[in-house]
């Protein structure tokens, strides 16, 4: 039976559609197929099986399809579904699109690669959710899987902290982001608010955000192994020229999974 929540700030498609212009421009969608072959050098997958986590308009998971790739796009936002949905069919690409939570979908022993593009993790306010999520991509994975988180890390953010920042679309949409380092620099508060033709939307949530080593710590936590971490998708380290952090890690290919899991837990 699926678990009743109290509605949280991405369960509001406004946000999404609202936020759309200023996330996904056409270049940044195009960018996906760029991504694309780096994470594939990065992560060297065993086969072609490939889950999108989070995958919004379907960026990564069109790149990977066209690619060879069958991929699975799981998302909860039905309006960036749709978006994934008609662009693949302009791509005239297959792509199993679900519309699910990410702490709830898991697809044991499925996928050779796993990705959280993006920033896309780090989204709930009890952080054994973030857990949950980190298990599910574990479990989701098939043994020697690999898996790829593409985050903006807690030193990236130190490091350029700027409030607030204003950004303009060519229609004349703006979005103001103003944000708040909280919880002892646990979370980011954000505050965007859009302003289209003389109306102002306001939109509020909140992020974990994480070093390097929480999340590679929490990765290990759920029992990936070889967890390194990189500046970008060049697979650069992660130093004070990163500009994202990228933790890749893997599924055991053999039984020791077990054991290792044991070990590493509190
Ligand atoms: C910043 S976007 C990134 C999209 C995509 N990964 C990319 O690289 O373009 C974050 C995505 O997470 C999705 N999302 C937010 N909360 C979610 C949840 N609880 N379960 C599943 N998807 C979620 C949003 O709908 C959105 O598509």
């Amino acid at each position: 039976m699926k678990p009743t929540r109290k509605k949280e700030w991405f369960d509001d498609d406004v946000f999404w559609r609202e936020l759309y212009p200023f996330m996904f421009p056409e270049k940044r969608i195009a960018e996906a197929n760029q991504q694309v072959a780096k994470i594939l050098a990065l992560t060297k997958p065993i086969d072609k099986s490939v889950l999108d986590l989070c995958c919004g308009p379907g960026r990564c998971s069109i790149a990977l399809a066209k690619r060879g790739y069958s991929g699975t796009g799981v998302d909860r936002t039905k309006y960036l579904l749709d978006k994934a949905r008609a662009r693949a069919r302009a791509e005239r690409v297959k792509i199993e699109w679900l519309r699910q939570d990410m702490r709830d979908f898991v697809c044991p022993d499925s996928y050779a690669l796993v990705l959280s593009m993006f920033t896309s993790f780090g989204y709930f306010d009890d952080k054994r959710e973030d857990m949950t999520v980190l298990e599910n991509m574990f479990r989701s994975l098939r043994p020697g899987g690999v898996c790829l988180i593409e985050l903006l890390g807690k030193e990236r953010l130190a490091k350029i902290f700027l409030s607030p920042v204003v950004t303009l679309l060519p229609d004349g949409a703006m979005l103001v982001d103003q944000h708040q380092i909280v919880d002892d620099w646990t979370c980011i508060r954000n505050e965007w608010r859009v302003i289209r033709k003389g109306k102002v939307k306001t939109f509020k949530f909140k992020l974990t955000i994480y070093s390097g080593l929480e999340l590679r710590e929490r990765m290990e936590r759920v029992g990936f192994a070889s967890v390194k971490l990189y500046g970008n998708l060049d697979g650069d380290a992660y130093d004070s020229n990163a500009e994202r952090l990228i933790a890749v890690g893997r599924r055991p290919a053999s039984k020791r999974v077990a054991k290792l899991r044991a070990a590493v837990r509190p």
